[in-house]
């Protein structure tokens, strides 16, 4: 028996994003680490990533894909009355990167806040607002994905510093119109168990920053990329059929699949276990490399500018990283 399509309770109403214009080669990287475009490119998809200027900062970025996505709905900051960021590279410890989004958009005395979920952060931040937007407490909220982890990796660890890169993506999510356009479903998971498969072990509280940690890098990112390789593979498939099956939809009725880009290898398996072909996953890995939170409303936005997604078709979006965190969302555009 087939689940009934769920009524959605809210919708995109315009996407936007933004990308350093500083790029950043395989090729520029065999420079800087023991490594080659060949490996790079064979092992993960990246060819090419954006990374931030000097000086530039996560919620420039994120205020840079926050005014394309109200542009694009054809709403001013004033309509806003909610800021989600998910971010783990946020300007400051303290206080969250929203606020200073906030700012920077010139936005009201509104509630905005960071959701820390590392890769997953958008998801996380588009079922928030989904729920506030469903209870009526909010009627226009700007969801942004936003990442600058070239401040965060370690230049001299080749095995993660060609893998990231910079950008921030948006969203504007307002109250569905009853006409089946909108978020169908959304399911979200974490498991503590894996997080010190991906971590920044120093500075925060568990180990202050002090100048041995500083010198052996302890404030910056450390992984075990095949323990998240493995899980990313399962998490995503389960997620994303889940996810599926909470629409009420088919398979065959879905009409593109927005992955977070974090290794086309990933996405690859994912796409054959779904048994949903590789030509109907939205890929930008290639230009991008990994931008974590942003990932997924940069590819998004991409499809939705250049015309390969349309109005009313349906787009699974899923997401893993860090925590481990991931989810996955149907949504009818
Ligand atoms: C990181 C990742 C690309 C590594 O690919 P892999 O096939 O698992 O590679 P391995 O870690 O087994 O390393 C294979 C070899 O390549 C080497 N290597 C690692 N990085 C390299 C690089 N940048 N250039 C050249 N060689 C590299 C390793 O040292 C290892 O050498 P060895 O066999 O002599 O020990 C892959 O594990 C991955 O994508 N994991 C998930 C990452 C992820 O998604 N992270 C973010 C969460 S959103």
């Amino acid at each position: 028996m087939s689940t009934p399509t769920p009524t959605p309770r809210s919708r995109i109403l315009g996407t936007g994003h933004y990308a350093p214009a500083r790029v950043v080669t395989n090729v520029d990287l065999e420079k800087v680490v023991d490594t080659s475009d060949a490996w790079i490119t064979d092992r993960t998809g990246i060819r090419r990533r954006h990374l931030a200027a000097d000086g530039e900062t996560t919620s420039d970025m994120a205020a840079a894909a926050a005014r394309h996505a109200l542009e694009a709905a054809g709403l001013s900051v004033a309509d806003l009355d909610m800021i989600i960021v998910g971010t783990i590279s946020g300007d400051t410890p303290v206080p969250s990167c929203a606020v200073h989004v906030q700012q920077k958009l010139g936005a009201e005395e509104i509630p905005a806040f960071d959701i820390s979920a590392a890769c997953a952060g958008f998801l996380y931040g588009m079922t928030i607002a989904d729920q506030f937007i469903a209870t009526g407490t909010a009627t226009c909220v700007l969801v942004i994905g936003v990442e600058l982890l070239s401040r965060l990796v370690n230049w001299e660890d080749r095995t993660t510093c060609v893998l990231f890169g910079d950008g921030a993506g948006a969203v504007v999510l307002g109250p569905a119109r009853g006409d089946g356009r909108g978020i169908l479903s959304t399911c979200l998971f974490s498991d503590g168990a894996l997080s010190t498969s991906l971590i920044v072990p120093a500075g925060g509280t568990a180990e202050p920053a002090t100048p041995e940690g500083l010198a052996g890098k302890r404030n910056k990112v450390h992984m075990v990329g095949q323990d998240i390789f493995r899980s990313a593979i399962k998490n995503l498939t389960s997620a994303s059929t889940l996810a599926l099956k909470a629409s009420g939809l088919r398979s065959a009725e879905l009409d593109w699949v927005v992955a977070h880009q974090a290794n086309l290898r990933i996405i690859t398996q994912v796409s054959a276990r779904l048994g949903f072909p590789l030509e109907k996953f939205v890929l930008n890995i290639e230009e991008y490399g990994n931008t974590s939170s942003a990932s997924i409303p940069i590819a998004l936005d991409e499809a939705v500018r250049d015309g390969r997604i349309q109005p009313n078709q349906s787009v699974l979006l899923c997401a893993l990283g860090a925590g481990l965190s991931w989810g996955a969302a149907l949504v009818r555009m």
